[in-house]
């Protein structure tokens, strides 16, 4: 998949862009039941909230099919690719839950940040892009957005690892109040199966979710491969270092397997 001009035009500018309903709903509905599945197991790459409710699963990429197939899907990949005009690895890789009424803040930050700081990256040349497993609404943590503070560069934070269970490279509330003040904050809502790309140094958080609708998203961060990590801290299933260029999988990869005879009987 090809984005067009305008859409990298608007990418460049406002450093981000969303793709409504990208994947479709037997896509969808086979990622959902997977990444439940995944929660229910007790594996180190599944972090939890303090109520015991899951917060993120890592590298799922490694050990279910569904999201093997997700982190080389040429919807996804392509478009990367083209804004960095390189291959690309995967960087890390999380089904963030926000559950129903239990799903914590993620504190304004930028992922370069910790790129950069945790993993020795060398450049913001890796970013995010997610897929909705759920509808993602106003009032159940969406991701929130502050557009073109891309242009801010890579801003001072500091580690602050008392808030939730994720550690985080956050940002003081001086700074995210300047940057707000120039660029406002938005909040990409959407049926499930919509794609949120954005830039590695937007700044960006979420609030808690305290209705019944839980807000499932998957983000792939994709590195390009020259600027693989360098001084890595983190555990591998957080911080990869397979820098092989992911070879996309054909476009109908994901429904063929939803369709399978064994997901059928599921
Ligand atoms: C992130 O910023 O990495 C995750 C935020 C979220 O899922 O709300
Ligand atoms: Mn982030």
């Amino acid at each position: 998949m090809k984005l067009t001009q305008q859409q990298i035009e608007t990418f460049h500018t406002e450093g981000w862009l969303f793709l409504p309903e990208l994947f479709n709903p037997e896509e969808v509905d086979l990622l959902r039941r997977e990444a439940l599945a995944i929660y229910d197991q007790h594996r180190p790459e599944v972090w939890r909230e303090k109520t015991g409710a899951p917060r993120t699963a890592f590298a799922a990429h490694t050990y279910n099919e569904a999201f093997r197939l997700l982190g080389a899907h040429p919807r996804l990949i392509g478009p990367v690719e083209q804004i960095f005009g390189e291959q690309l690895y995967m960087h890390q890789y999380k089904i963030n839950a926000k559950s129903a009424f239990t799903g914590e803040v993620w504190q304004w930050h930028q992922d370069y940040g910790t790129w950069k700081r945790d993993d020795g990256m060398p450049e913001p040349r890796a970013m995010n892009i997610s897929v909705f497993l759920d509808e993602v609404m106003p009032i159940n943590g969406p991701l929130l957005l502050v557009p073109c503070s891309q242009t801010a560069g890579d801003l001072k934070a500091s580690h602050d690892i008392a808030t939730t269970s994720y550690p985080l490279w956050t940002l003081d509330d001086e700074t995210v109040t300047r940057l707000v003040k120039e660029g406002g904050i938005v909040a990409p809502t959407g049926k499930p199966g919509g794609v949120l790309m954005f830039h590695g140094n937007l700044v960006h958080g979420s609030a808690g979710n305290i209705t019944p609708y839980p807000r499932k998203i998957v983000y792939l961060t994709l590195n390009a491969v020259s600027n693989h990590i360098r001084t890595p801290t983190r555990p591998e299933f957080i911080a990869h270092q397979d820098f092989a260029p992911i070879r996309p999988v054909d476009d109908d990869a994901l429904l063929r397997l939803a369709r399978s005879p064994r997901q059928a009987a599921e």
